[in-house]
């Protein structure tokens, strides 16, 4: 079977979601090829005869297990693959609780301005409700490394040359993320406005994040550091209404569980403390970008070899430090 045959007959059978055998062999087949347009019932009748033959291998369509990675994705931080931390080791992680980047430039500024008027709304609409907060907002902070990853991407194809190591970084830490969503999703079900309120914001998100993505990534990139500044200051209000009871401590779920490397006994505080250090890495790492921009050190690969590490945030200070020798002031300082 040529590769053309074969990316038509994966076409078809993704397009209903049903296996060949149990269209092949049942009635189901009947009244499925009788639902369904002409054209497509060409495609099906085709797959089927191919099955017959033979021709059609099943572990064609054997998606490889590492591929799925729904079962086993990689955590972000490495504090978190190394061993499985109580919850006293998850209150000592260094975060920086308090760390913000003072703005310089003027998009330092924009960017500034854009979050603090986004968290206008957001607390107005949510108050202290946490978890219906935290839904809603990690489907938004899933978007950034998406849209940075696609077009980087596409930019590496169109001059034909390495991205430096950016899109792996950018698309995991959209993973984390969704992963984030996912948990909480086990935890709390969005009410019907929200959900609504979600996938508009998501249309209006989506599209003007990319054409800032476009047109100043490194504005983009600060915008980010500074949602996940707000994120920082999120999560730990979260834990505070824990704290002082007003919402209930539960068992982590187990997607929580599995995927920071919790113990058993884990329960939602130590959930919120392993999310508030993604988003602190988070924030770290998208500054740090913004930064490599401003200073025209787009290559990460030079890190990365050095350290054996996927994430240059971990080197950022000693990073900055050599770049504002080099460029007279225009890199930032922490406060
Ligand atoms: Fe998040
Ligand atoms: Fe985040």
């Amino acid at each position: 079977m040529n590769a053309f045959k074969a990316t038509q007959l994966l076409a078809s059978k993704s397009m209903v979601g049903l296996p060949t055998s149990i269209l092949a062999s049942s009635n189901l087949r009947t009244s499925f090829v009788r639902s369904v347009p002409a054209c497509t019932r060409q495609v099906h009748l085709q797959l089927h005869k191919e099955d017959r033959k033979g021709v059609v291998n099943p572990d064609f369509f054997k998606v490889p297990e590492e591929l799925l990675n729904e079962v086993h994705p990689k955590p972000i931080r490495n504090d978190f693959i190394s061993q499985k931390l109580t919850s006293a080791d998850l209150e000592k992680l260094d975060i920086g609780l308090t760390k913000h980047r003072e703005p310089i430039t003027f998009g330092d500024k924009v960017a500034l301005t854009v979050v603090k008027s986004l968290r206008i709304p957001a607390d107005l609409f949510f108050r202290k409700k946490y978890l219906h907060r935290a839904v809603a907002l990690e489907t938004v902070a899933a978007v950034p490394g998406m849209v940075g990853a696609v077009i980087r991407h596409l930019r590496s194809l169109r001059k034909m040359k390495h991205d430096g190591g950016w899109i792996t970084h950018l698309l995991h830490e959209a993973e984390n993320e969704r992963m984030h969503l996912l948990t909480w999703m086990k935890v709390c079900q969005p009410t019907l406005l929200e959900r609504m309120l979600v996938t508009a914001v998501q249309g209006v998100f989506f599209n003007c994040f990319f054409l800032f993505y476009l047109f100043t990534p490194k504005t983009a990139h600060r915008i980010v550091g500074y949602l996940e500044e707000e994120a920082v200051i999120s999560y730990t209000g979260f834990l505070k209404e824990i704290d002082e009871g007003r919402i209930e401590d539960k068992p982590a779920p187990q997607i929580a569980v599995d995927y920071w490397n919790l113990q058993k006994s884990a329960t939602l505080r130590d959930v919120v403390l392993a999310v508030r250090a993604d988003e602190a890495l988070h924030r770290d790492t998208n500054h740090h970008f913004s930064d490599r921009i401003t200073l025209k050190q787009e290559d990460l690969r030079e890190e990365i070899s050095r350290s054996g590490m996927l994430h240059v945030a971990q080197q950022q200070e000693q990073a900055m430090s050599r770049n504002m020798d080099v460029e007279d002031g225009k890199a930032s300082k922490w406060a």
